[in-house]
Parts: structure tokens; sequence; C-alpha cells
């Protein structure tokens, strides 16, 4: 067994709180029963002035994050209003502390510095699908589809057989800073369709897989470094920097559930695609028109949802029963490799309007069959800060509902 350099050179020590590292030391993460729509607002005026923020939820509960110093006061308002509580984080920095192995020891391997035992820095990803490139030129290769604000490249693995008649998938993650278990399961999936690639279904091999494990790679390492929580890509510098690259895609962009206020988490940016990190992707895609395009799929966190469009409002395309029913096999098939239960619907109604997604835009502009978000795990006892002990049973997971995917668009 040979001993990995330290995953991050800065990993815990002082130079990270030198570097204005946040700590989140005595905040909660409540899990919340709503069973009015009024305490919905409750919780909205709490998030306005600024003493917790919302993680996730659905109808029926919502996940918050309650500031140390607001801990009384909303517990107060929570009483006052009805609204039951349990606490889920005690102190959600003890559980970023404990999240990921800070050094682990790999396999006797070489060339690459890539597990699914911890979340890597984005130099290993990047160094895992060069080395995946080299190693398989048969199979792989990788390119740079654009960079980043702060001039990291974006890269993308193609993985091929070199059918001509191949379909063509799309699989992206890391769109969101702070949704580690993303690149992990996307990466997760590129290790086990190219190291056992003969093994796989002829449906999966006679596809060509287009798969970018990080899209935000300013954030991603920007939630390594800074702020485990930060979520927006970090474009303009300044009193509020950021855009939520997953409110900046091209169609009916800036509308509900998408913010003008650079200050908030779901900024939509200056315009359709105004950042490069979503801009690199709509030019790939467009600019591959030869690919037999079928099927789009973002990973993200967390909530366990299979959902595909419209998110930008409560309505459904003409062919929503052929995404239900794919949808419905992609749930029944991560159940039957043992995996927790998806909620199947689309992106509106399932979870809430939110304009400006990669999905909608796959769906409505670049004419993808089928297009989907899947929410990852779990289900709110992590939520973001999930243990990399998951990883491995959430990428299994995944790898069920790509190989449905693979299916669907041979057929489509
Ligand atoms: N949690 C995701 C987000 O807020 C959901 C996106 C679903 N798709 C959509 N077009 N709204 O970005
Ligand atoms: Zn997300």
């Amino acid at each position: 067994v040979a001993r990995a350099p330290p995953l991050d050179p800065a990993e815990g020590t002082a130079e990270d709180e030198a570097q204005g590292r946040i700590l989140y030391t005595g905040s909660q993460l409540w899990k919340t029963v709503i069973d009015k729509k009024a305490q919905i607002q409750v919780l909205a005026q709490l998030r306005d002035e600024h003493d917790i923020s919302m993680w996730g939820g659905n109808a029926t509960s919502m996940d918050v994050l309650v500031k140390p110093d607001s801990v009384d006061k909303v517990k107060e308002r929570l009483t006052k209003n009805g609204i039951r509580y349990e606490v889920v984080i005690e102190d959600l920095q003890k559980a970023i502390d404990e999240e990921n192995p800070s050094e682990i020891e790999l396999d006797d391997r070489q060339g690459h510095r890539m597990t699914w035992q911890a979340y890597h820095r984005y130099a290993d990803i990047q160094g895992y699908l060069d080395y995946l490139a080299t190693t398989y030129p048969d199979l792989c290769s990788v390119q740079t589809i654009g960079y980043s604000i702060q001039n990291k490249p974006i890269k993308l693995l193609k993985i091929s057989n070199g059918n001509p008649g191949n379909k063509a998938v799309w699989i992206d993650g890391g769109i969101h800073a702070r949704e580690w278990i993303s690149p992990a399961t996307v990466t997760f999936i590129i290790n086990q369709f190219v190291s056992n690639f003969e093994s796989e279904p002829a449906s999966v091999q006679n596809i060509d897989w287009y798969i970018a494990p990080v899209l935000n790679p300013d954030g991603y390492e920007y939630s390594h470094t800074r702020d485990r929580l930060w979520r927006k890509n970090l474009g303009r510098s300044g009193q509020c920097p950021g855009t939520d690259l997953n409110r900046n895609f091209g169609y009916r962009w800036g509308g509900r559930g998408s913010s003008k206020n650079p200050c908030t988490e779901t900024y939509g940016g200056t315009g359709p695609f105004s950042e490069p990190e979503t801009a690199a992707v709509k030019n790939f895609i467009q600019g591959n028109s030869g690919a037999n395009w079928k099927a789009y799929v973002s990973f993200h966190s967390y909530g366990q949802y299979v959902l595909y469009p419209w998110g930008y409002d409560r309505v459904v395309p003409p062919d929503y029963k052929d995404l239900e029913s794919v949808g419905r096999k992609i749930a029944s098939a991560i159940r039957s490799v043992g995996g927790p239960s998806y909620t199947v619907g689309p992106a509106a109604n399932t979870l809430y309007p939110a304009s400006g997604g990669s999905d909608d835009w796959a769906k409505g502009v670049a004419k993808f069959k089928y297009a989907y978000t899947i929410e990852l795990r779990d289900n709110g006892r992590y939520g973001f800060v999930l243990p990399a002990a998951y990883i491995q049973p959430t990428g299994k997971e995944a790898l069920a509902a790509v190989r449905v995917i693979a299916e669907a668009a041979a057929a489509a």
C-alpha cells in the first residue's frame, strides 16, 4: 500500500484559517415539519432576517440551517407558529470535519490519485481523466470544453467504442459547488464504464458518452478551501460574487425561482449563458451536432429525486409520459440494487419552480428527448455534508440509473 500525499496540502492547518476559511461551529441543521402552507412564510421571513438558510425539503418538511446566535430566536418563532422540528446536526462544523478522511491509504495503483473513499480535489479528478485517456486511448479521450472564470479548464471525457450508429448521452456533475457527492458519483460511473467496459450491457457499450464531472471547478475548489457551503460559480468579484449556474441556462431564463439579486444563492447572472461554465456546455453540445444526442443527465444533491422538465413552471412537455416512464424505471433500478427510494416527477411540480436549469435548456432548446436532474442522497440526515462512506453506495445506484438511460437512449 502506498501512502498518498495529503489530499489537500493546506487541509486542517492554521493556514486555512489564515486564508479566511469559514467555520460553521455551532450552526445546526433542523428538520422542520410543515403542515400548513403559511408556515413556509415563517421560514422565509427567518431567512430574510438572516437567521436561517434553507437547505431543502418538500411540501411537508424543510431542512434549515440555523445560525449559532439565532438558535433561541428561531426556536421561539417556530414554537409560536406551531412548527415542530428536530435537531438533526448539532454542530455543522463537526460534521464537516468528519465528512472526509483527510489522508487515505491508496491501493497500490499508479498513474492517478482518485479513489471512491474520499472526496477529492479538482486536480485529482482532472488527473484521473487524463490518466484514462492515456491508458485507454482506444476507448477514451479528454477535451477541455472551456475555462472557468478563474481560468481552470473544464474537462470532458468521451467514452466511445467508435461504432458509427451510436446515440449520444451527456452526463454532468458539479454544477453546484457544495454538492460533493455529484462529482464523486460521476467519476464512479466513469470508472465502472472504462475499467469494465466489456462487461457492461450492449446498450451501454453502444453509446457515445460525454461526461463532465465538474462543471463548476472554481466553486468546487472554493467549497474545499474557503466555504463548505458555497453553491455558485465565482463570477464578478466584489460585494456578492457568484452566479447560480443552474439558473443561467438559456431557456425561459430569469423566470420563477431565479433571482435578480447577486447577493442571493439563486442569482441567475446578467443574462442567459453570461457565465463561461454554462456557455462551455452550450457551445460543446451545439458544436457537436454530429452527435446523435438523446439524453442529458445532471447530477445534483440532495433529496433523492429523479426530475424531468419543466423546471421553470408547473407544466410538462407534450411527451412527459415518456420521461415519467423512464424516470420510474430509473427509480426502480435504484431500488433493485439496494438503493433508497427516489421520488420521480416534473421538477417544478415535485420540488419548486426554478428557471434557467440545464435540464430545461437540454429539452427545450437542444432538443434532447430525455433530460433529467437526478438529486442524489441523502434525505436530509447529512444533506450536503454527506460522509465519504456513502460515495460507493450512491455511485452504485447512480450507475443503475445511467444504465436505464442508456437503454432509453438506444431506443429513442
Ligand atoms: N435543486 C436543483 C436546483 O435548484 C433542481 C433543479 C431542477 N431543474 C430545474 N430546471 N428547476 O437547481
Ligand atoms: Zn444542485
